[in-house]
């Protein structure tokens, strides 16, 4: 008798714990969001971008949103989130002046990554004043 009155008042402790636990780990949107910057390591943008400023195979992240780029066909273009989209969906379709044309698809194909990976990366570049 002592025993069951004893394991009771324990198994209702351990419910909200176990609802917590199951609850803390969500994003707010409900979807399976994997992080912007979770993506930059995991699909290796990280071995050609870097997001502090310093240089590195490709442009830095670091201050790129809405900045001015200049493109190796002599024109320029605002990184809005069309530009950022393309770029990284699109790899070729528009190429950085001073940096090497083709060489982000070589690993990055074009479309190969999803709408919502697109997003979380593009919200990370933009976190990146
Ligand atoms: C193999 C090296 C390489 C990898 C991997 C790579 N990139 Fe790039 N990326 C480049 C180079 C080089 C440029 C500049 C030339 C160009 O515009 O194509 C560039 C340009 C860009 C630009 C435009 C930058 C600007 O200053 O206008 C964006 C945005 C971008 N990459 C996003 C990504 C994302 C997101 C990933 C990972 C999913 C990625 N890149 C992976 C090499 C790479």
């Amino acid at each position: 008798m002592r025993q069951r009155a004893c394991f009771i008042p324990i198994t209702l402790l351990l419910i909200p714990a176990l609802l917590l636990g199951a609850c803390s780990g969500n994003e707010p949107t409900g979807a399976p969001a994997t992080s912007g910057e979770s993506l930059y390591a995991e699909k290796s943008c990280v071995s050609c971008h870097t997001v502090d400023g310093s240089a590195s195979v490709g442009p830095t992240w670091k201050g790129l949103y809405l900045s001015t780029v200049e493109l190796a066909d002599g024109t320029t273009v605002t990184a809005d989130d069309a530009y950022l989209r393309e770029s990284i969906l699109r790899p070729s379709a528009k190429t950085v002046e001073g940096y090497s044309p083709g060489l982000m698809e070589t690993v990055i194909k074009p479309d190969s990554l999803s709408e919502s990976e697109v997003d979380a990366l593009v919200d990370y570049i933009k976190s990146l004043k």
